[in-house]
């Protein structure tokens, strides 16, 4: 693990290590502060002193057939190790990988695909809400961990109980049981069976949630016809 103060981002950090051919499998790169946090989308996310920032970098091999894999498994670790310190049941997933603290966003996932000297890397970079949320309006609710628990939350507990999900999920990635990852999101997905709303870049959709399919789509029903959905980014009527 390479423990850093402060850093553009964990992800970006992680890229450059890579391309300089010094990236060993199953590298942690946690920083305490970032200076230009990445989301989804191109957003920027938020990173204060007192959240965590990590990105783990694994080597792959077929990555392709996997990805989407990876996504959810991702999203169910991040799911385990929040409900690992707050009450689980009010800990959801929501597609394709945010978790949902009652309702509101804690944390948010970035996979990113490096192919270097005939090696492909996945990193996975995880921001946790542990102490504080964005102060300016933000496209989602958001909270933080610590204002749902009285108790102190210590950052390098959490880590290691993350990292530990996400090496076990990930297993399950590589021995190819993608149907208990999926069931697994399913037991914990938010708005299942629902009408929900998925924004794509040039149009919104809205339809029933009615369930993910094995390449890790999310299939929506409209009017009466299923149509699977790659990527996009969910919202809830009230
Ligand atoms: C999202 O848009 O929900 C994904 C946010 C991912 C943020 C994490 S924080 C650690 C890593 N470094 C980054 O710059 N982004 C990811």
């Amino acid at each position: 693990m390479h423990h850093l103060e402060c850093i553009d981002s964990t992800n970006c950090e992680a890229r450059r290590t890579i391309l300089a051919g010094a990236m060993v499998d199953k590298h942690v790169i946690i920083a305490d502060m970032q200076t230009s946090g990445r989301g989804r989308q191109k957003r920027e996310w938020f990173s204060d002193e007192g959240n965590l920032f990590v990105s783990f970098c694994h080597q792959v091999t077929s990555l392709n057939e996997s990805v989407n894999g990876y996504s959810l498994a991702a999203g169910l670790a991040v799911r385990d190790t929040i409900a690992h310190y707050l009450p689980s049941n009010t800990i959801q997933w929501k597609w394709p990988n945010d978790v949902l603290v009652e309702g509101k966003k804690a944390s948010g996932i970035l996979l990113e695909h490096v192919h270097h000297a005939n090696k492909d890397w996945l990193i996975t970079g995880v921001g946790i809400n542990i102490k504080n949320k964005p102060e300016s309006e933000t496209l989602w609710p958001t909270t933080s961990l610590e204002s749902h628990t009285d108790t102190r939350l210590e950052k390098l507990e959490l880590l290691k109980t993350f990292v530990k999900f996400l090496d076990s999920y990930y297993k399950r990635v590589s021995a190819n049981e993608i149907d208990m990852l999926i069931e697994a999101c399913l037991t914990h997905a938010a708005r299942l069976g629902e009408i929900i709303q998925v924004r794509l870049p040039t149009h919104t959709l809205e339809g029933v949630f009615e369930t993910i399919d094995s390449q890790g789509n999310l299939l929506l029903t409209i009017d009466g016809k299923t149509q699977p959905v790659s990527a996009g980014d969910i919202f809830f009527k009230e």
